[in-house]
């Protein structure tokens, strides 16, 4: 047999795995000073918790779910997506009783999509949801958490927040119908594709990558003036909000969302530096979506991103590995060695040894993983009971008594 792994599945290590507990642990933190609380829910559902919400003729649920039948022939589906697991665990855990709940969650999903840069069959999404108000300041805050979150991780990446409204439920169906009367005037210019949303998913015509769909979309009718006058007002209260945020935002009558479920603001975190997978985080308002759940007829909003891409963009690792390696030149200096690894410990600066007593070695190790400094210990060292520490960057050797170490290297950074 040959040893492989799953087409679209990776594996996360070395440096992907770092990016990925720092993404972690700023999500975390930001979870926090923002009041949200974690919930994991299980990789699988029943698979009628997506089909309806998600949309019976999106893309997601017609050729993308991980669905199989259990052995008591429950049909069962691999979580795609994060939000409609979310409301089933805060209805069937009575986590509704007191409003607004702010929950975040962050783990695999899974789509069986065609595998290319930056899109994977399963992948890693952060996901934070607002249950319970229809305020605009919740789209604010939600927005603006994105905007935190991604400006923190990905601080010289170009990113560009969109914006559209999509109204409410019964202006949004109104604009469907229109829409599939106009695409079905100027079917025979449309692509293979796009024709067979015509009637079923017209919305997702006005998001093709097609140049020729581009081209007609163009001249296709536009969700701004079907909205309601109260819509409108709530777009604009929120557009308001974000400039005095100082978030810059580009207002895109084109932009949808992939799942059925959303009505009123949508929203879409874009970069021009991943190639055609250029959505790092999109997200939007979902009323109405928990009491068709089963759940109260109450509010939603939230987002999703996707780890991986973000990770993408992530730049130089460097400094998030042990910048202080050690270098023992012969084993019968174990003692010198455990006592700065105790005081390394103790004052909680991290060290990396490579567990070889050869200073050649293990000076080689330290260039490969870029520290910034090596704490050489030889004869000399041992005998006269002090430290060598050599900074890699200038070349530069300093002999140190134990207790001035921890001193030292404060200084320096
Ligand atoms: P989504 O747009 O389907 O939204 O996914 C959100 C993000 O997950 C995308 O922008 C992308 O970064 C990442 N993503 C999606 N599919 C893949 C893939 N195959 N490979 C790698 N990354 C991927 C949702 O999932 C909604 N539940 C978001 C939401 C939360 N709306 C309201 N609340």
């Amino acid at each position: 047999m040959k040893l492989r792994s799953v087409r679209g599945t990776h594996d996360l290590f070395g440096d992907h795995i770092n990016k990925f507990n720092i993404i972690q642990k700023v999500v975390l933190k930001y979870a926090e000073l923002n009041n949200f609380k974690q919930i994991q829910t299980p990789i699988f559902e029943f698979t009628e918790l997506f089909e309806k919400p998600l949309g019976e003729q999106s893309d997601v649920v017609l050729k993308e779910m991980y669905t199989f039948k259990d052995r008591n022939d429950e049909l069962l589906t691999l979580r795609p997506e994060y939000t409609t697991p979310m409301i089933r665990a805060a209805v069937t855990n009575n986590l509704l009783n007191e409003l607004p709940l702010k929950v975040y969650g962050l783990g695999p999903m899974f789509r069986r999509e065609r595998p290319q840069k930056g899109r994977y069959r399963q992948f890693n999404q952060i996901n934070f949801e607002i249950f319970g108000s229809n305020d605009y300041i919740a789209d604010l805050e939600i927005i603006s958490l994105a905007h935190d979150i991604l400006n923190h991780l990905l601080p010289e990446t170009n990113i560009i927040l969109h914006i559209n409204s999509l109204g409410d439920r019964d202006n949004l169906l109104e604009y469907k119908k229109n829409l599939t009367k106009f695409f079905e005037l100027n079917k025979l210019k449309l692509s293979e594709e796009s024709n067979q949303k015509i009637y079923s998913n017209p919305l997702r015509i006005l998001d093709s990558k097609n140049e020729q769909d581009i081209e007609i979309s163009k001249k296709a009718p536009s969700i701004s003036d079907y909205i309601s006058s109260q819509s409108k007002k709530n777009f604009e209260d929120v557009k308001v909000g974000l400039n005095s945020y100082n978030i810059k935002f580009i207002e895109n009558y084109k932009l949808v969302r992939g799942l059925d479920y959303y009505c009123g603001t949508v929203f879409e975190f874009k970069t021009n530096e991943l190639g055609s997978q250029d959505t790092l985080l999109g997200g939007g308002r979902y009323d109405g979506l928990i009491g068709t759940l089963g759940g109260p007829d109450i509010s939603g909003i939230g987002w999703a991103a996707g780890i991986e891409r973000i990770s993408m963009l992530m730049k130089n690792m460097d400094n998030y590995l042990s910048n202080i390696h050690l270098a023992v030149s012969n084993e019968r200096f174990k003692s010198h060695l455990i006592k700065i690894m105790k005081y390394l410990k103790l004052n909680k600066i991290s060290f990396f040894w490579n567990y070889k007593y050869n200073l050649k070695k293990s000076l080689s190790k330290a260039s490969i993983n870029k520290a910034s400094y090596v704490v050489i210990i030889g004869e000399n060292e041992f005998n006269k009971d002090f430290y060598t520490i050599k900074n890699l960057n200038s070349g530069i050797q300093t002999e140190l008594n134990i207790e001035e170490i921890h001193k030292f290297l404060n200084d320096q950074s």
